[in-house]
Formats: C-alpha cells, sequence, structure tokens
C-alpha cells in the first residue's frame, strides 16, 4: 500500500472514533430507530479506499462481492443490481426472456402473490404485462400459507413470487414444491430476510430466484442495492443481459473479447460479424451498482453473522418482556423457521380499549420509531385501483394489518437498554387506567 494511502486510511480510523456519540442512551429522549444501517470503522475505510482508488463503475470489487454473497445464499450466481426493487424488476423480467423458449412468460400470464407487503415485490408483475393474483395471509406469522397459494394456481398461472414477511420466512419448502409439481417459476423475495432458515436451510436457498436489498434499513446495506440469486445459469445470464443494457456480450468494462467471438457472431438480421458487444438480445435496462457499494457491501458482509445473531437477539429479548400482555397479538416464527428478523410486529386486537393511533403516538413521543407492515394491504393503494388483478379468497387479515398492525425496531444497532425501554413503554401504555 502506498505511503500515502495509508496515511490516509489512518486519519480516516482516527476521524471515524471521532465521530462516534458521546453519551449513552436517555429513554424518551435518544431516538430508537425502527431500523438503520450499522457501519463501523472498517466500512467506513473500505468507502474512502474504494474512493482514492477511483472505483467509480463496477469491477473486481463488485464481482468479488457477487461470488461472496452467492457462496452466503448457496446460490452459484448473484447479479449485483442498484437495489432490492430493481432485483425484483429483474427476476420477474428474466422469467419474459426469449431465452426461455415456451416456458417465458407472456402478457396476460398470472403470478401468484401476497396482498399485503412491499408495493415492489408485486409491480414488476404489471410492469411486464403479467396478472398479479393475490392471497391474503395469516395473522401472527404475516405470511401465506400452502393451502393459499394451492387454491390461487389456474391455468394461467406461471410464476410465484412472495415475500419472507419482516425476515419472518412462508413456509418456503412446501411452495417450492408446489412450484415444481405445477411447473411454475418461484422467485423468493429475500430483501427482509437475508440469514432466515426454514426447516434448516437458509432462504433464499430454494426458489427459481431470490432478490435481496441493501437500502440501510436492511440486514446488510450498501446504501442503496441490490442482488438477484440463482442458481440456474440460463437465467443468470438473462439477468446479466436484462440488468447491462440488453447486451448479449459479457464482457467486463475494460475487457473487449472475452469469448474470443467478438467478430464472429451473427445474430438477428443484423450483418455477419456485428461486434457483439453492441449485440443486444432483450429489450434491458441499466440497473448496475459501482465499486464503491461493492466495497461496503463486502465489508458488511463479513459482519452478517454478527448482525443476524443480534436481530435474533433483540427480537427475542421483547418478545419474552411482552409475553402475555394484553390486547396485543404478538408475533410468532413461522413453524420450521429460525428467523433473521427485520421488525417486531404487534397487531391491536379488536377488543382492546385503545386504538393503534394512541399506541403509536405514545411511542413516538418517547422517540420510539414506529412503521407500518408496508403498504398494508397494496390493493386499497391508489396505484392499483384499476389495475388487472385477481384476488382469491378474502383479504380479511390484509386488511386487519392495514388497520390495526404496525412493527418496532430491533436491528443490531439497539442495544438492550433500548429494547427494554421499548418493552416498557408498551407495557405502561396498555396498562394506563381508561
Ligand atoms: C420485501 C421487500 N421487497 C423489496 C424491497 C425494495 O428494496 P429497495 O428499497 O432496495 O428497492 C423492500 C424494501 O424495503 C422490501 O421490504
Amino acid at each position: 500500500m502506498s505511503e500515502h494511502k495509508a496515511l490516509v486510511l489512518d486519519e480516516v480510523r482516527k476521524f471515524h472514533q471521532e465521530q462516534q456519540p458521546a453519551g449513552g442512551f436517555v429513554p424518551g429522549v435518544t431516538e430508537i430507530w425502527p431500523s438503520g444501517a450499522v457501519l463501523d470503522e472498517d466500512d467506513r475505510v473500505a468507502l474512502v479506499e474504494a474512493a482514492l482508488e477511483m472505483r467509480i463503475a463496477a469491477g473486481f470489487t463488485s464481482r468479488k462481492f457477487e461470488s461472496s454473497f452467492a457462496r452466503k445464499l448457496k446460490r452459484r450466481k448473484a447479479h449485483l443490481t442498484n437495489s432490492g426493487s430493481s432485483a425484483n424488476l429483474l427476476a420477474v423480467s428474466a422469467l419474459t426472456s426469449p431465452l426461455l423458449e415456451d416456458a417465458r412468460l407472456k402478457p396476460g400470464d398470472e403470478v401468484i402473490t401476497v396482498a399485503c407487503g412491499f408495493p415492489t415485490t408485486v409491480n414488476p408483475i404489471l410492469q411486464n404485462g403479467l396478472i398479479p393474483v393475490f392471497v391474503d395471509v395469516d395473522l401472527a406469522t404475516y405470511n401465506t400459507t400452502v393451502d393459499r397459494v394451492a387454491a390461487a394456481i389456474g391455468p394461467k398461472t406461471r410464476a410465484i413470487i412472495i415475500a419472507h414477511a419482516l425476515g419472518n420466512p412462508f413456509p418456503v419448502r412446501e411452495i417450492a414444491e408446489l412450484a415444481t409439481e405445477h411447473e411454475l417459476f418461484l422467485i423468493e423475495d429475500n430483501c427482509d430476510a437475508v440469514g432466515s432458515l426454514y426447516d434448516g436451510q437458509i432462504t433464499g436457498s430454494f426458489g427459481d430466484f431470490t432478490t435481496v436489498s441493501f437500502y440501510p434499513a436492511h440486514h446488510l446495506t450498501m446504501g442503496e442495492g441490490g442482488c438477484v440469486l440463482t442458481s440456474n445459469l440460463t437465467l443468470a445470464r438473462i439477468v446479466e443481459s436484462m440488468r447491462d443494457w440488453g447486451r448479449d456480450c459479457w464482457c467486463e468494462p475494460g475487457e473487449s473479447n472475452k469469448c474470443l467471438k467478438r467478430f464472429d457472431y451473427q445474430m438477428g438480421t443484423l450483418p455477419a460479424g456485428y461486434d457483439h458487444k453492441y449485440i443486444f438480445s432483450h429489450v434491458g435496462y441499466n440497473l448496475k451498482t459501482t465499486d464503491l457499494q461493492a466495497a461496503l457491501g463486502l465489508t458488511q458482509l463479513a459482519k452478517i453473522d454478527e448482525f443476524c445473531a443480534a436481530r435474533r437477539h433483540n427480537w427475542n429479548r421483547l418478545r419474552a418482556a411482552l409475553d402475555g400482555v394484553p390486547h396485543l397479538l404478538l408475533p410468532e416464527a413461522t413453524p420450521k423457521s429460525d428467523p433473521s428478523w427485520f421488525g417486531f410486529v404487534l397487531t391491536v386486537l379488536p377488543d382492546a380499549p385503545f386504538k393503534r393511533a394512541d399506541l403509536i403516538a405514545f411511542l413516538e413521543d418517547r422517540k420510539i420509531g414506529t412503521r407500518r407492515l408496508f403498504a398494508g394491504n397494496l390493493t386499497r393503494h391508489p396505484a392499483y385501483i384499476g389495475q388487472p388483478y385477481r384476488v382469491v379468497g378474502d383479504l380479511t387479515n390484509s386488511d386487519i394489518i392495514t388497520e390495526q398492525t404496525f412493527w418496532v425496531g430491533i436491528y443490531p444497532g439497539l442495544t438492550d437498554e433500548m429494547i427494554d425501554y421499548i418493552a416498557s413503554s408498551v407495557k405502561e401504555f396498555v396498562g394506563q387506567p381508561r
């Protein structure tokens, strides 16, 4: 390492120390965020080092992150994207590729998903001219069930995309088996669940595709970022092409003839020998990241087991402290699962002598941040009114969630003192004479 670089990075470490907030947790004054990035000295140094080397596009570091992350999620290939939403867009769009021949999804085909969750799990279905088929979820796990998904399968069903709800796995092994039985593609939206286990196996390793978000709220962060993973090499090739403008060529920036046939192709109605770098086999996007993001991703990835352990510890501590509290439905792990939780979900029961809004106001007033279970029932949002979709069964629980549910944080940036303060505040509010 150059002497100047070593000096700069040494100063960065000192700067990092200097930035640490003085003083400890003050109940009611210190913000208890529902989620946030946990960034240490190594993260800061990694970002600065990438900047010093001016690794401003995707290159070596991105490829290193992709192979390390693929190993972690037990998939053969990972492709970085600029967000989790882009990862979902690529995963669904890839299923429409002509390279899949008769298996490709065509406009009007149906994709089963849940009504209650984050919009960009569902949007790529509509963006590709496909029809979402919504099913309801259970309360307490906030996941759907095999029976609901099975009931939604019809003659036009071609795929399933479901998110592991706030880190809690859906019954993914059984739904993957159902998908295989009916020749459906399965996409696991694993954006909130990196490190979760279902039936002893890591989530994201069951479906044809898995997607991840690296936004600061998530288990790992790159600021903005996401990833699509698969073990199917054809699907991986399609994702890479669609991510990188739709090109047919797979040379890295700076490379020009990896296949050794750059001027030997004849595709479409192009003249023979047309430069392969500029042959486009998909109507693609540019959804790439930079090595600055990947550099941060790598130092974050080194801490993933620690992060997941802290999430489990905080959730279990809060769950134990709130056990038996009246008027609230406490969250439950899906049977057979060991979640790497994203948040701690509470539903105000119908018999409660208080309203969700009052409990939220009480907590927010104490600087305890709250969030909704994302959109709640998506079909009630202006964006989806008038869109083509089908609902199978009713959406009773999705409506209850829209009206009665919220979550608080358990992310690794929270201490035991903070978790205990959340618990005592909830209990104090619920126990108030009314
Ligand atoms: C389940 C789920 N899917 C997709 C996304 C989108 O990720 P991003 O914000 O990186 O676009 C989120 C975001 O929180 C999410 O929770």
